[in-house]
């Protein structure tokens, strides 16, 4: 329940803040006042296991000491000079280029998902071979909501989408198969369906997509969509953009989602995981196309907060602990209980957990009003959201499907805290 510090809080701000928040905030309802590790403190003294770590920014938790002394003391020194070299980017982009698969050895910086979405799309424009006017994207992709990135969205998140110039092609959602397939026989039609529309289209000039795809509920590919999609991209001179702004970072088990899933990108996008919830946002592609003299133009890479010292400094913070904590390793580690727990799960509630899907620390759990219809059912996805709050443990909600994506830094026990409080809280629901 909402104590009563924060209702009248939340009714002062009523009066003036625009309605259109997220669904986890309108639901919610809580004001939050502290984060230390993975615990959140409410304006009432509530206190909660942070299982959506911030928005899936916070790796290494709330208010890591690293990152906190690297941005304080950025902060004493220097904000803005545009996109100048500050002392810290050298070291961040060495970081990178230590972190990341060999092929992607140059980088650029921005602030948001979108914007990198977009930077990417601009890097595209600009090196396709003429007549290449089109852009790949997959159903139930996310890429934010900037027009450019809108135009690559092909479901409802709030607003109309905007197919402009792109082409779409199947996700690997075996759980809803458009194709009313099952996995193995489907032999990946879904897959062989992509592959078809690049090698028959040939003004397409690049897949933009979602190795897992994280906003429509954790959808993760199975073995042999992603090789023959890469194949044809490869064989038709197709580009590969892989949006990672939610599962880059190490939050899958390894520093890119697209290297556990055999991909070899292009151009990798970065964002939530890698800079401790600070606005920060990484253009990561091969030499050749972001130094190529048409990407590269004066300017190109350039905006009011690209290469921001303050976000540098964050990132490099956050970056250089996750390198030297091996704290990628510790997301496989911690991921595998995870799995194991929520497979009990689902094995306790069947009727209403219709799948629980995931890799390292990012989950998703669809619920359905029935496990033969598969019906979506968001009314049980938002009281066990509320209900786990009130319990101490904050997810993160999207329509029917409650995602968990906790720090990396968590020890066991708090793990095991958290997905017992997750239990308990789909027990009183649905019991
Ligand atoms: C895969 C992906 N791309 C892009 C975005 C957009 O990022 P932002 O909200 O920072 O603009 C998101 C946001 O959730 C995302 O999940």
């Amino acid at each position: 329940m909402t104590g009563l510090r924060q209702a009248e809080h939340l009714a002062r701000e009523a009066r003036h803040l625009a309605p259109g928040a997220s669904e986890e905030a309108v639901h919610g309802r809580r004001v939050f006042t502290e984060g230390r590790g993975p615990v959140l403190t409410d304006l009432d003294g509530n206190q909660y296991l942070d299982f959506a770590a911030g928005t899936l920014t916070q790796s290494l938790g709330h208010g890591h000491p690293e990152v906190v002394e690297a941005l304080t003391a950025q902060a004493r020194r220097l904000w803005n000079v545009h996109d100048s070299a500050t002392p810290d980017r050298a070291g961040l982009l060495e970081l990178l280029a230590r972190l990341l698969p060999e092929q992607l050895d140059t980088y650029a910086f921005f602030s948001t998902g979108a914007e990198v979405v977009e930077a990417a799309l601009r890097v595209v424009q600009a090196t396709a071979p003429p007549g290449r006017n089109r852009v790949g994207a997959l159903r139930h992709g996310f890429h934010g909501k900037t027009m450019g990135a809108r135009m690559l969205v092909h479901w409802d998140v709030g607003h109309q989408s905007f197919s402009g110039n792109s082409v779409l092609g199947y996700s690997p959602y075996c759980y809803r198969c458009p194709l009313e397939l099952e996995y193995p026989s489907c032999d990946v039609r879904c897959a062989t369906l992509v592959r078809r529309h690049i090698a028959e289209k040939p003004n397409v000039s690049a897949l933009v997509f979602e190795p897992v795809l994280g906003a429509a509920g954790v959808i993760v590919p199975p073995p042999g969509y992603w090789e023959r999609i890469t194949e044809a991209c490869r064989d038709n001179g197709v580009l590969l953009v892989a949006d990672e702004v939610l599962t880059g970072g190490g939050r899958t088990g390894a520093f890119l989602a697209s290297e556990l899933l055999g991909v070899e990108p292009d151009l990798a996008l970065l964002s939530k995981g890698t800079a401790s919830g600070f606005p920060f946002a990484v253009l990561a592609g091969r030499g050749e196309l972001l130094r190529s003299p048409e990407a590269a133009t004066p300017g190109a890479y350039a905006s009011t907060y690209a290469s921001n010292p303050l976000g540098i400094a964050a990132a490099r913070a956050t970056l250089e602990v996750v390198e030297r904590d091996r704290l990628i390793e510790r997301v496989r580690v911690l991921g595998e209980l995870m799995g194991d727990r929520l497979g009990a799960l689902r094995s306790r509630f069947p009727r209403h957990l219709g799948q629980v899907r995931g890799l390292g620390l990012l989950w998703g759990l669809e619920f359905v009003t029935d496990p033969t219809s598969r019906t979506p059912a968001p009314e049980v996805a938002r009281d066990v959201y509320t209900t786990a709050l009130d319990l101490g443990l904050r997810t993160s909600l999207g329509g029917h499907i409650l995602r968990l994506a906790p720090p990396f830094t968590l020890d066991e026990a708090v793990l095991e805290e958290g997905l017992r409080l997750l239990d308990k809280a789909v027990e009183r629901v649905v019991a």
